[in-house]
């Protein structure tokens, strides 16, 4: 086994500016340098993306996971390294560790009506898991596929063009929502917790996996727990400060576990026996 320290060389082959709104998010599409090397990771992982000189910092993947020989990542500009990253340009040589962390459950969740309930840049974790459960080999493995995506405004929505595909498919519902009204919008307008009675979810038997602001997250969980899902098939992934990623530094524990390696993906069930730290 490699050294987890050391990250491997990569490129940036596109970059799309995601939000028309102030908050300014953008997917890297990266390759790796060596054409051999193929990117494992299940929806849920992420990776360190070191810039040297500046830092290190952990994102997600938010690519689907059969996508071999690249990876897309979908970063919010709001510091130092994240500032260095959004400068980047197409052809640029990036550093990356990973995949590291735990994944989403796909195997447990199989055979299951499954509700996806994700608040602006918390879509970017789920989409390798939308992705994952919509490729045509894994489909019929899930039933109902339920969306209730959030956003501040409608400039605030990533991933249009995929919302916009799955929002076509006869075997999905998407509902999207914003937080206030806005001329011309067509969807809702709302908090999602206070939508999801609106939702078609057959209580005795879905999975809900939900990510977003803490805020979010503590409402939607909250509202689901009340209708009646059990904490034990309701999923979040969290954002601890982190360093090394692997488990070593001790900087990301919340309790006795480490987002870094026992995460980020963790049951309400599990949450809910660990200090309120996050
Ligand atoms: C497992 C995991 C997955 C993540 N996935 C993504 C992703 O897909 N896209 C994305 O944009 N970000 C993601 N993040 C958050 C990302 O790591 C931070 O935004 C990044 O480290 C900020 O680095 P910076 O140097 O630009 O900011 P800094 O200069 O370090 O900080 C800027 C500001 O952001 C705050 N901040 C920084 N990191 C965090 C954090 N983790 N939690 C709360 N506040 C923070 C600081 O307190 C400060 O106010 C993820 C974090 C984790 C742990
Ligand atoms: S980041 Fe070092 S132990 Fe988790």
């Amino acid at each position: 086994m490699g050294n987890a320290y050391i990250p491997f060389k990569a490129r940036i082959a596109l970059i799309l500016q995601e939000t028309s709104s102030d908050v300014d998010i953008k997917t890297f599409r990266i390759k790796p340098a060596d054409k051999d090397k193929r990117m494992d990771f299940m929806p849920g992982q992420f990776f360190e993306f070191s810039v040297p000189g500046v830092g290190e910092a952990p994102f997600g993947f938010a690519s689907s996971p059969y996508e071999k020989d690249f990876f897309e990542v979908s970063i919010k500009k709001t510091g130092l390294v994240t500032e260095v990253i959004h400068n980047l340009k197409p052809g640029d040589t990036v550093w990356i560790r990973g995949p590291l962390g735990n994944s989403f459950p796909v195997e447990k969740m199989e055979g299951s009506n499954i509700l996806v309930v994700a608040g602006g840049l918390g879509l970017a974790p789920l989409r390798p898991l939308i992705l994952y459960m919509l490729e045509p080999a894994n489909r019929s493995k899930y039933k109902n596929i339920s969306m209730l995506l959030a956003a501040r405004s409608s400039g605030d929505f990533i991933y249009m063009r995929d919302i916009s595909e799955w929002s076509r498919r006869d075997d999905t519902e998407v509902i999207l929502t914003i937080d206030r009204p806005e001329e011309g919008w067509k969807g809702k307008v709302g908090f999602p917790h206070n939508l999801l009675g609106e939702m078609q979810i057959d209580i005795s038997d879905t999975y809900a996996i939900t990510c977003g602001p803490p805020i979010m997250i503590k409402f939607v969980s909250g509202k689901l727990v009340e209708m009646g899902i059990p904490k034990s098939k309701i999923y979040t992934t969290l954002e601890m400060r982190m360093t090394c990623g692997v488990g070593k530094c001790g900087k990301c524990n919340i309790g006795h576990k480490y987002v870094c390696v026992d995460g980020p993906v963790f049951s309400m069930e599990e949450l809910s026996g660990m200090p309120q730290e996050y």
